[in-house]
């Protein structure tokens, strides 16, 4: 049977840095191991949590169970057409080793998400997105194992129910299966999505647009935007931009005139967490070790020694801020334990 550990620190395992415990540790590293640690699946060890990179967790305090961290690697192509390659990617592959395959080997798809930290088993789970893609256009299939009964299952986009930062792994199948492999479909013909202004500005810099030039240029955006959590501890952004509806927006523009909106459909616009973070003084306020960050607010960062009580107390003074000047309840991205 797979070893546990016991008693683990998890402060090497999320990317706020913060101090927690966890009771039992799990590490598999084949879908046999995942069976093998399910079947041997012991009440008394709930609640149990899967930890990807760790990315986008905040401990608040020790947990008491079996944390699951999958370890599954490998990236192998698995079909092949003219226009399109499948690459199938274990889900303890790291997310940005994977986006740097795929531009090494002239694909594309992936490019605009280059950067983003975490494991790529974690991708599907909030439809990972930045400069104008999300990883759900990509996604071709997402295999899992049932933790009630160990049944294998893969899903199709459409059972994935991707939206905004958001899917069926976030809901119906909350901690109830664990991704073992994500299968990505990437063209092999250059169409690149490059309408995000930042990244458009970027661009100019190069001779001409192509893969490798675009996750350049993203890495370089990331790099003057945001902290890096190697240095500073956060888990990117900490709430997702709030969609309200058309009604809703129009009557806050007509006390703020330059506030950003973005059409999502006839009905419903999004609008920018950091702008609104930003109005209410938050950008920059450092209390105690924790700050909305300097250069980009709508991350939370750890200046290190911050509890994840901490994090939490000030992220709910900026949602309370918000919600009193614009009537908006900001939303965490972020998964809190
Ligand atoms: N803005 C401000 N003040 C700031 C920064 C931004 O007002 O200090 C406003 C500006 O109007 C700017 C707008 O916010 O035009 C958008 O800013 P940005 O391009 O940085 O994107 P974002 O909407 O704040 C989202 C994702 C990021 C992703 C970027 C780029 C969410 C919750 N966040 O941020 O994702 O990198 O777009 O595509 O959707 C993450 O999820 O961890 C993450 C970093």
């Amino acid at each position: 049977m797979l070893a546990l550990q016991e008693n683990i620190s998890l402060q090497p395992y999320n990317t706020f840095g913060v101090g927690a415990k966890a009771r039992w540790m799990a590490m598999p590293g084949s879908t046999e191991e995942v069976m093998d640690l399910l079947s041997h699946n012991r009440s008394e060890r709930d609640p149990k949590f899967i930890l990807g990179g760790g990315s986008n967790v905040l401990f608040t305090q020790d947990f008491t169970g079996l944390i699951i961290h999958p370890r599954i690697k490998g990236i192998e192509k698995v079909r092949e057409s003219d226009e399109f390659i499948c690459i199938r990617a274990g889900c303890g592959e790291n997310w940005d080793d994977l986006v740097d395959y795929c531009v090494r080997n002239n694909l594309n798809g992936l490019e605009n998400l280059s950067g983003i930290p975490g494991n790529t088993g974690a991708s599907p789970v909030q439809n990972i997105g930045a400069y104008g893609v999300e990883v759900k256009d990509c996604i071709e299939s997402v295999e899992a194992i049932m933790m009630s009964d160990c049944e294998r299952i893969r899903l199709s986009p459409k059972e994935c129910k991707f939206s905004y930062r958001d899917s069926i792994f976030k809901h119906e199948l909350k901690n109830a299966c664990i991704i073992t492999y994500v299968t990505y479909r990437l063209s092999k013909n250059a169409v690149f999505t490059t309408h995000y202004p930042d990244l458009q500005k970027e661009l100019k810099k190069y001779p001409e647009v192509n893969v490798k030039n675009i996750r350049e240029a993203v890495i370089t955006i990331r790099k003057n935007k945001l902290p890096d959590p190697e240095y500073l501890g956060n888990a990117g952004s900490f709430f997702k931009n709030p969609v309200i509806s058309k009604q809703k927006a129009e009557s806050i523009r007509q006390s703020f005139p330059s506030m950003p909106a973005y059409k999502c459909d006839d009905e419903r616009i999004k609008l920018s967490a950091a702008w609104l973070i930003e109005q209410c003084q938050w950008k920059g306020r450092k209390i105690g070790r924790v700050e909305a960050y300097n250069k980009q607010p709508l991350v939370i960062v750890n200046h290190g020694g911050a509890t994840g009580n901490d994090v939490i107390e000030y992220a709910h003074m900026i949602q309370q801020s918000v919600s009193k000047h614009f009537g908006i309840t900001l939303e965490m991205e972020v998964t809190v334990l």
